[in-house]
C-alpha cells in the first residue's frame, strides 16, 4: 500500500467509527469565528443555494438551514448521513466525496462550507483537487469558507508535557489520556509526512486515530490563490483577521471565486 493510501484509508476508517460519528452526532454549537464570518456573509447568502461538504452529524446543517432552505449537506461517511437525515429528514442530504464533487453542475453555489477542519483528511494532492472541486462548483463571487490545523501553532506536533507542566487536573487528565495512547501513536507516526509546504501528523483527535493535515497561513493562501480564488482572508479562532498566527490552533479561511474568469 502507498502512503497516500495509508492516509485516505486510516482517516475513512477512523471517520466510520460508531464512537466517532456519536460524536460529531452530539455537536451542538456554532463557532465564534464561525458565527463571525457568517455574519458578514448574512447579505450575500441569505436564501441562496448552500454546499455543505463534511456535514458529520449535522452541526452546521442546522444554522445553515436558517440561512438558507436552498442547501446541500454531503460526507462520504454514510452513517454520518444517517445520523444527519435523523434530525433533518427534508435536508437534501447525499453521501459523496469531497474529491469529485461531478454529480454538482459548475457555477451553483453562492456559499460553500468545509467545517471544523474536514478538510484536512485528505493527501495533499487530493486536498489541491477539493480546492479545485469547490471553485468549479461556486457561483462568479461566490464564498468559500473552511478551517485547517494550523502548522505555525507553537505547540504544533507536541504531546502535552513537551508543552510545559502546569499542575492542574485537565493538564493530569490528557497526560494520561496520551499515555494511554501512545502505543497506537507510535504506529500511526509511520505515515506522517513533513515537506516545507505542509505535515500529515497523527495528533490526538479521536483516539489518535487520524493523520491529519497542517499548514501555515502563507502556504494555505498560495494553495488557494494557485488554485484560482481570490480575496483570502484568514481569521484565528476568536475571530480576528490574522497574516500570521503562532497562537491558534487552527485557522479559519474565507475565499472567493473570481466574478470573471481571471
Ligand atoms: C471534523 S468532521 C466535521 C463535522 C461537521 N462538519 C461539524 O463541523 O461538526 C469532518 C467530516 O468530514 C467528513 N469528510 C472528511 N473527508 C471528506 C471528504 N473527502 N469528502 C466528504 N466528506 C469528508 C468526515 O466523514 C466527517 O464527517
Amino acid at each position: 500500500m502507498t502512503r497516500q493510501t495509508d492516509i485516505d484509508d486510516l482517516n475513512k476508517r477512523g471517520y466510520a467509527s460508531p464512537k466517532v460519528v456519536d460524536w460529531y452526532d452530539e455537536l451542538d454549537f456554532t463557532h465564534q469565528t464561525e458565527r463571525v464570518i457568517l455574519d458578514s456573509l448574512l447579505p450575500a447568502i441569505k436564501n441562496q443555494k448552500l454546499l455543505d461538504i463534511g456535514i458529520g452529524g449535522g452541526r452546521t446543517t442546522k444554522f445553515l438551514l436558517e440561512i438558507s432552505r436552498d442547501y446541500i449537506g454531503i460526507d462520504y461517511t454514510a452513517a454520518c448521513i444517517e445520523a444527519t437525515r435523523r434530525k433533518y429528514p427534508r435536508a437534501d442530504l447525499f453521501c459523496c466525496d469531497a474529491r469529485d464533487l461531478s454529480i454538482f453542475p459548475a457555477d451553483g453555489f453562492a456559499f460553500v462550507l468545509f467545517s471544523l477542519n474536514g478538510i484536512d483528511y485528505v493527501t495533499h494532492e487530493d486536498r489541491l483537487r477539493v480546492l479545485k472541486e469547490v471553485l468549479r462548483v461556486l457561483r462568479p463571487g461566490g464564498f468559500f469558507m473552511f478551517s485547517t490545523h494550523n502548522r505555525d501553532y507553537r505547540y504544533f506536533n507536541k504531546l502535552p508535557w513537551q508543552e510545559g507542566i502546569r499542575l492542574n487536573l485537565g493538564f493530569l487528565k490528557n497526560c494520561l489520556y496520551t499515555v494511554a495512547f501512545l502505543p497506537k501513536h507510535f504506529r500511526m507516526q509511520r505515515h506522517e509526512i513533513h515537506t516545507d509546504e505542509y505535515a500529515i501528523v497523527n495528533d490526538n483527535a479521536h483516539g489518535f486515530s487520524l493523520l491529519s493535515y497542517y499548514v501555515g497561513i502563507d502556504q494555505q493562501r498560495a494553495q488557494l490563490e494557485a488554485a484560482g480564488f481570490v480575496d483570502v482572508e484568514a481569521y484565528d479562532m476568536e475571530g480576528s483577521k490574522v497574516e500570521h498566527d503562532r497562537d491558534s490552533p487552527w485557522t479559519y479561511y474565507l475565499a472567493r471565486k473570481p466574478l470573471f474568469p481571471g
